[in-house]
């Protein structure tokens, strides 16, 4: 029976609804784990499987020298170098160079760019409204939405970024998530699996949340025929072909078609409690890998 180890965070573990059912799915083969926890011999597993690492953020370069620790000792999923890749939002710009849609995204960077060229950003922006989010974040963690006349706390917010290391991205507010909401469509070994309708998430006037993540809400949802083909497109333009898992993040700009907000390959929640066999198939395919 092989040993399958599910990484997560001290302070993710009991967060995590994926958990449950996976550990019934995998059937007594895998236990949950913390990444950070230095009593683990990850040698002893026969795929540590990355889960729930939310704490990642601050800890950016530890968690990517952890990956390259754990791969060496034995099969780490996803991959550390496609982990690297996909901690970091300008892979937005690498999916925009290969024509497929994502959210129009302008990126600051420190040391490079200030603060104040903020104005000449949004000045640009067909929008009222637009969002500032650091290049490395998760959760909504740090993310936050303006209108145009609130160009001042967006430009303090910007320069806290910066002036921290941090790269920046600035992109129009799509309004359509107000309504339609987000479309989330999970993807194991390149295979369609399923998705879901979050709600929106950035309030005008709201502080950043204070919790590891924001609180959501999700409901199963059939994704259309240009959300499944655009999403489709993104899991084929991976680096190194299609990772055991992926989830793609899409928004409806202002004329309606799909668009790239995020592409999750590290450690993105897969809704598994919210459709039936979801879990299964994951299953599946993580038992595939080992087999390989
Ligand atoms: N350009 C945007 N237009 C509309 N909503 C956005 C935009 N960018 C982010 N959001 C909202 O903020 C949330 C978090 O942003 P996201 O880019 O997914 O970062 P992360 O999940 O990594 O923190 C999204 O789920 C969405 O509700
Ligand atoms: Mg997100």
């Amino acid at each position: 029976m092989p040993k399958i180890a599910l990484v997560t965070a001290t302070e993710a573990e009991t967060l995590d609804e994926d958990l449950p059912p996976l550990i019934a799915a995998f059937n007594g083969e895998a236990t949950a784990v913390r990444w950070d926890d230095p009593a683990v011999d990850w040698s002893s597993f026969d795929l540590v499987l990355l889960r729930s690492t939310w704490d990642y953020v601050p800890r950016l370069a530890e968690f990517l020298a952890w990956c390259e620790r754990v791969a060496a000792q034995t099969l780490l999923l996803n991959p550390p170098a496609l982990v690297r890749w996909n901690t970091d939002k300008h892979y937005l710009a690498d999916l925009a160079a290969q024509g497929l849609a994502t959210v129009p995204s302008h990126f600051l960077e420190p040391g490079r760019h200030r603060a104040a060229e903020l104005q000449g950003i949004v000045a640009q922006l067909a929008s009222e409204e637009f969002v500032v989010k650091p290049a490395v974040g998760a959760g909504s963690k740090d993310a936050q939405r303006y209108r145009r006349r609130q160009l001042q706390t967006a430009i303090r917010h910007v320069d806290v970024l910066l002036v921290d290391g941090r790269s920046v991205l600035v992109q129009p507010y799509l309004d359509q998530v107000d309504s339609a909401g987000e479309t989330a469509l999970m993807f194991f070994d390149g295979a369609f699996s399923h998705a879901i309708r979050k709600g929106p998430l950035l309030r005008l006037d709201e502080g950043p949340t204070e919790h590891l993540f924001a609180p959501e809400d999700i409901t199963a949802r059939t994704p259309s025929s240009d959300e499944l083909a655009l999403a489709t497109r993104v899991v084929a333009a991976i680096p190194g072909g299609a990772p055991l898992y992926a989830r793609v993040d899409l928004l409806r700009a202002a004329d309606g078609s799909p668009c790239v907000l995020e592409l999750e390959l590290t450690e993105p929640s897969l809704f598994f409690p919210y459709h039936a066999q979801s879990a299964e198939r994951y299953v599946d395919a993580a038992r595939r890998r080992l087999q390989r």
